[in-house]
């Protein structure tokens, strides 16, 4: 049986491409979905280049509607994979998918995580306190923000050189390098149990 993963994601999509250019061609995932609440965003490019077809959600519907439900069975979706996706998750959706959604957040979680903890406002806030190392969390995704257990991380020194956009080269360069594998990983481990 194939698994069917869908890719939230509404930024560039660099992570998306990745992940999406790592399982091509394997047996038993396949990208089968790109979801999307930003038009034009970068990632709806990546996925037209791939063949893959792409759902755009919007607010109402996602969290006061069925968040989409029938949509990601049509699909076969099995595992979502969230790579830039800036939306809470609807109570819906995780009870649907339990233990088959993770995301990727750009630091040290429980650290830098929560409401408000996104993109370069997190590596603003990890320079301004001076840590000495950042790095990225692979997690499963509960209700909360950034919560639910960790399944991965990886870490980077910061050196006194550093600024929030050297530190977001370095972050991006550990995520392209390990999400995918993990990511892999994580769909297999879910769907043997
Ligand atoms: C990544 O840094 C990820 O950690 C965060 O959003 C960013 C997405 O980047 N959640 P991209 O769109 O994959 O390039």
């Amino acid at each position: 049986m194939k698994h069917h993963v869908a890719i939230f994601a509404s930024g560039a999509g660099s992570n998306a491409g990745k992940i999406i250019e790592y399982l091509k061609g394997h047996q038993q995932i396949s990208v089968s979905l790109i979801v999307c609440n930003k038009p034009g965003a970068g990632v709806l490019s990546i996925a037209e280049k791939a063949g893959i077809p792409t759902l755009m959600i919007e607010k109402e519907p996602f969290f006061r509607g069925n968040a989409y439900l029938d949509e990601l069975k049509a699909h076969h979706i099995d595992f979502i994979i969230l790579a830039g996706f800036l939306w809470k998750i609807p109570a819906a959706l995780v009870k649907a998918f339990p233990s088959k959604i993770i995301n990727i957040h750009p630091a040290l979680l429980p650290k830098y995580g929560g409401k408000g903890m996104y993109g370069s406002h997190v590596h603003e806030a990890v320079i301004a306190n001076k840590e000495k190392e950042s790095g990225i969390t692979i997690h499963y995704v509960d209700e909360q923000y950034d919560h639910g257990s960790t399944i991965f991380q990886a870490y980077c020194s910061i050196g006194p050189d550093d600024t929030p956009d050297s530190l977001a080269t370095k972050i991006h360069a550990l995520e392209h390098q390990h999400f995918p594998r993990v990511a892999t990983e994580t769909i297999l481990l879910q769907n043997r149990r």
